[in-house]
C-alpha cells in the first residue's frame, strides 16, 4: 500500500510539470477567413463560433466575456461577468451593435426580427434577442451557459453585429417590449472569432 501511495504521489508532482509546459507551448489558431458571405439556411451547422467583449456603461463596473458556438441543438453560449449587483439582471441581445453611447441607448431595442412579443426564453413567442436574466452571486460574479435555438449566427436570426445587453434589474418577462429591466449597464457587439481586427488583450 504504502508503494501505491508513494507511487500516486510522484504521478501527481509530473501532472503539474506537464501542465505548465502544455501552457507554455500554447500558440493563437492559424485563421482562413472566407472571402465571400454565403447564405445558409437557417439552423445550419456552420461551425462559427462568435464572441462578446462586455464593457461597462457609464457608472457601472460590470464586465465580462461570451463566446458562442454553433451545436447541434442550436448555439451554445458560455459567459463570466464581475461586477453585478447580487440577483438577477436582464440579459439580451439588442438590435444594433453600437455600444457607443454612455447609457448603451445607441444599442437600440430587443433584436426582435420575428415581430414577436417579448417573453422569456422559453417561452412560445419572444424576441429573438430575450435571453432570460443572468444570476450574480453575493461576489457579483455571474456565469452563463446555456444552449439556445432562437439566436442564430446565420441568416435573419443572425446575432453578430448586434449588440448584448446586461441591465441593472432583473427581466420580468412581462412588461412589452422591455421586460422592465431598468438601465443598461454593460455593452458587448457580437463578432465572429478571428474575423475582427485583433484588439488589445
Ligand atoms: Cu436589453
Ligand atoms: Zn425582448
Amino acid at each position: 500500500m504504502s508503494m501505491t501511495r508513494s507511487t500516486l504521489a510522484l504521478a501527481g508532482i509530473c501532472g503539474v510539470v506537464g501542465l505548465g509546459i502544455g501552457v507554455a507551448a500554447q500558440t493563437p489558431p492559424a485563421t482562413s477567413a472566407p472571402a465571400t458571405k454565403m447564405a445558409a439556411p437557417a439552423g445550419a451547422p456552420t461551425g462559427k463560433v462568435a464572441s462578446a467583449k462586455m464593457m461597462p456603461t457609464q457608472g457601472s463596473n460590470t464586465r465580462g466575456e461570451l463566446t458562442f458556438t454553433q451545436d447541434a441543438k442550436g448555439i451554445h453560449v458560455t459567459g463570466s461577468f464581475t461586477g453585478l449587483a447580487f440577483g438577477e439582471h436582464g440579459f439580451h441581445i439588442h438590435e444594433k451593435g453600437d455600444c457607443s453611447a454612455p447609457d448603451g441607448a445607441s444599442a437600440g431595442g430587443h433584436f426582435n426580427p420575428t415581430s414577436s412579443p417579448h417573453g422569456a426564453r422559453d417561452a412560445a413567442e419572444r424576441h429573438v434577442g430575450d435571453l432570460g436574466n443572468l444570476k450574480a452571486d453575493p461576489y457579483g460574479m455571474a456565469r452563463l451557459d446555456i444552449t439556445d435555438e432562437k439566436i442564430s449566427l446565420d441568416g435573419p436570426n443572425s446575432i453578430i453585429g448586434k449588440a448584448v445587453i446586461i441591465h441593472e434589474k432583473a427581466d420580468d418577462f412581462q412588461t412589452q417590449p422591455t421586460g422592465n429591466a431598468g438601465a443598461r449597464i454593460a455593452c458587448g457587439v457580437v463578432e465572429v472569432k478571428g474575423a475582427s481586427t485583433p484588439s488589445s488583450k
